[in-house]
């Protein structure tokens, strides 16, 4: 192990130099960056990569749970972890509120935390676990390779009023490029994001104001499909594409099929200001995988707490 370290590492660091020199990124620096654990862990990503591979080994639909509970991260306070924070006695933290919507996936996060501790105590953030399995949950559904920096540190703060900040599924076109565009993100970049409901289900009860809703863009037949799912209950599952857990643009061909799940998914569609770019991506999945990853490195550096401004958790559900 050690010999394989001496090699590879003075490697790595020139080919890193070389990228910092053509992408403009830095690493190592304070605060973000790519390669931070390089000295500090450098088989953190391995790590991350081997914990997420086995357990969608086990459980394929374990992708969509990652993907969603790195966006609710970083939505919230910014990429620091709150989300995996378990309530106490005085407070109740995000996951459980009712918008934490079936969040899923916590077990591979504490999997991944508790090698990572056994490899190098106290180094590895439970939000840059989260990033990193998110980003490898994207690449093993079929979706694209990207690199994404770390260094982000654990927040102390998880509010279930906090969770207000979390888009409703009952937004239109409009109200979601505000909502986005206030993290900074363009309408391009929001319709990108939303495309990771190419992987995953949404329960009834998220939906189900479509059945009664007749303005809604909604095809007859899919509607029937959708009343049918919501007769098993409010938690019954309906997928939001034709490929539930392959990362593809299925998502956005069925956008034009009138066959969106949610409001805020048929809504991408229905908008002038944004049809054009569903149809592109549509037509084009390497647009849309290149402009997801994009979206997703920059979704991935939401306001981070760096340096002393937050922990190392030892256990992502505890604070320190
Ligand atoms: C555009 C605004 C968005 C809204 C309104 C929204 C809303 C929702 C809702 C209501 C569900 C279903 C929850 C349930 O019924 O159990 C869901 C699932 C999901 N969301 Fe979003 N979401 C949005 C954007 C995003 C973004 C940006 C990502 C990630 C980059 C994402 C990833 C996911 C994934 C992967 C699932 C499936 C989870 C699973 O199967 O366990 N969503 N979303
Ligand atoms: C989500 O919140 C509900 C209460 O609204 C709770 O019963 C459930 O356990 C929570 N889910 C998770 C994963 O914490
Ligand atoms: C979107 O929703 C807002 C607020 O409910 C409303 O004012 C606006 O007219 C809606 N836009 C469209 C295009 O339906």
């Amino acid at each position: 192990m050690k010999s394989y370290q001496n090699m590879v590492i003075p490697k790595l660091l020139g080919v890193l130099l070389v990228l910092e020199m053509i992408s403009g990124i830095r690493f190592g620096a304070d605060g973000l960056s790519m390669g931070y654990y390089i000295m500090s862990c450098p088989f953190a990503e391995q790590i991350v990569r081997n914990t997420v591979t086995r357990a969608l080994q086990a459980d394929p639909t374990l992708a969509a749970g990652l993907i969603r509970m790195h966006f609710h991260d970083c939505f919230i306070e910014g990429c620091d972890g709150s989300v995996l924070l378990d309530s106490t006695k005085d407070n109740t933290a995000e996951k459980d509120s009712p918008a934490n919507l079936s969040l899923r996936g916590f077990e591979v996060i504490d999997d991944a935390k508790k090698k990572l501790e056994q490899q190098c105590p106290g180094v590895v953030s439970c939000a840059d676990i989260l990033a990193m399995a998110a980003k490898e949950a994207v690449f093993l559904a079929g979706g694209p390779v990207y690199m994404i920096p770390n260094g982000r540190k654990d927040g102390t703060r998880s509010r279930i009023e906090d969770t207000m900040n979390l888009p409703a599924p009952t937004l239109n076109a409009s109200e979601l490029i505000k909502m986005f565009g206030q993290h900074g993100f363009t309408a391009r970049e929001m319709v990108a994001l939303s495309g990771a409901h190419t992987v995953g289900v949404a329960r009834c009860s998220s939906f189900k104001n479509r059945l009664s809703d007749s303005v809604d863009n909604l095809d007859s037949i899919f509607a029937k499909q959708l009343s049918n799912t919501c007769s098993a209950g409010d938690n019954a599952e309906q997928p939001f594409d034709s490929t539930r857990n392959t990362f593809d643009n299925a998502y956005y061909n069925g956008l034009q099929k009138k066959t969106g799940v949610l409001t805020s998914d048929q809504t991408l569609f229905a908008s002038a200001s944004t049809r054009g770019i569903v149809n592109g991506y549509a037509f084009n999945q390497a647009m849309f995988f290149i402009d997801f990853q994009q979206a997703m490195v920059k979704m991935s550096m939401l306001d981070p707490k760096e340096g002393s401004k937050g922990e190392v958790r030892g256990n992502c559900r505890k604070i320190n």
